[in-house]
């Protein structure tokens, strides 16, 4: 008898061991089956129990038991040691250190021919203005034909432009067929503004662009005069370079409108007396514009007895530039961050 005591306690040993040795999960199962399942030893002895003498029986019953509560014991403890431990990895493996401090991403900003877009149809709108837009790929008719340019105008070579071939349909050259569009979309008195993109067949260089920005104006009512053309551009005048500066309207020509005149303002840098900035005139040229001709009001549907009115168009490009100080015009479609960082807020 005291040699199956011995082996009991030397099953229990060794079943320790094995259980000690486990470092994992899949490791301490299989210690588990070995130490206490059906084929373990100690397993095995519980079941020749009934072979034993009834003296013997109840010392080896105590001592079995009692080594396979110790083993069982033994397993709950690894296990849970390695529960732990293996939370403990995943705490440091996944660790965020929160006062690390966090990725910035740079704000962005608006480009400076938007910039300049915006101020200046705010000027507008504060006037009462209303702004309108038409598609950048136009038809001949609203490009040329409705604004008093009908086939074969030599007009129309100042505004050549690129064709899409086998249709009447253009990139269009300039905003003023959204006068037309806006005409037709609604009866008189119309006041719009209308910002946006224009093409025309121009080399890319310091001072041209064959894709550029303008900005269209219009109003008609009763009893428009160049008097009220006059007070509006002005008023721009005073509003977008934020002093008085003189201006002076030049004839000129468009076939849109009758008188046509272009607008020259002081030049800011110099304040008339001539620099580089205004080649030594004295004057900036800043738009386009004229009494409406009765013919383009009466493409746009209006009648031109009863209404009258005055446009403007002007280029944004190059007052970004004398705003902002550009020298180059490339630059404001090069994209290059270098430069578009000095427009941030
Ligand atoms: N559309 C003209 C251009 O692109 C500019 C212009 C001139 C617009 C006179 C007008 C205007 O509305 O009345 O050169």
């Amino acid at each position: 008898m005291s040699g199956l005591l011995a082996d009991i306690e030397r099953f229990r040993d060794e079943a320790l061991a094995e259980i000690e040795r486990a470092s994992n999960a899949d490791e301490l199962e299989r210690a588990r089956v070995a130490t206490v399942g059906q084929k373990a030893p100690l397993s095995q002895a519980k079941r020749g129990m009934g072979a034993l003498s009834a003296e013997e029986r109840p010392a080896v019953g105590k001592a079995l038991q009692e080594a396979i509560v110790v083993v069982q014991d033994a397993l709950a403890l690894r296990r849970t040691a390695i529960e732990t431990a293996s939370e403990n990895e995943t705490l440091v493996r996944d660790a965020v250190d929160v006062t690390l401090p966090g990725r910035a991403w740079p704000a962005g900003h608006p480009h400076p021919i938007s910039m300049t877009l915006e101020r200046i149809t705010d000027i507008f709108v504060a006037m009462g203005y209303r702004v309108a837009e038409g598609p950048e790929v136009e038809t001949d008719f609203y490009n040329f034909e409705a604004l008093n340019m009908p086939p074969d105008h030599p007009a129309r070579s100042l505004w050549d432009t690129l064709y899409i071939a086998g249709a009447p349909t253009l990139l269009r050259t300039h905003t003023s067929p959204v006068q037309i569009r806006g005409m037709t979309a609604q009866p008189p008195p119309i006041y719009i503004i209308a910002p946006g993109r224009s093409y025309r067949r121009d080399a890319f260089d310091a001072t041209h662009s064959p894709m550029f920005h303008q900005i269209e104006g219009l109003a008609v009512d009763t009893n428009i005069t160049f008097a009220d053309l006059k007070g509006t551009l002005d008023t721009f005048v005073r509003e977008f370079f934020g002093v008085s500066l003189e201006t002076r309207f030049r004839p000129s020509y468009f076939p849109f409108t009758e008188p046509s005149a272009e607008l020259d303002v002081a030049c800011p840098n110099c304040d008339g007396a001539g620099c580089g900035a205004c080649k030594r005139s004295g004057w900036i040229e800043l738009l386009g514009c004229g009494m409406v001709h009765p013919n383009v009001l009466k493409a746009g549907g209006y009648d031109p007895e009863q209404v009258s009115g005055f446009a403007f168009g002007m280029g944004v490009e190059r007052n970004a530039m004398r705003a902002y100080g550009i020298p180059d015009m490339r630059q404001l479609f090069d994209n290059d961050m270098r430069f578009l960082a000095r427009f941030a807020g």
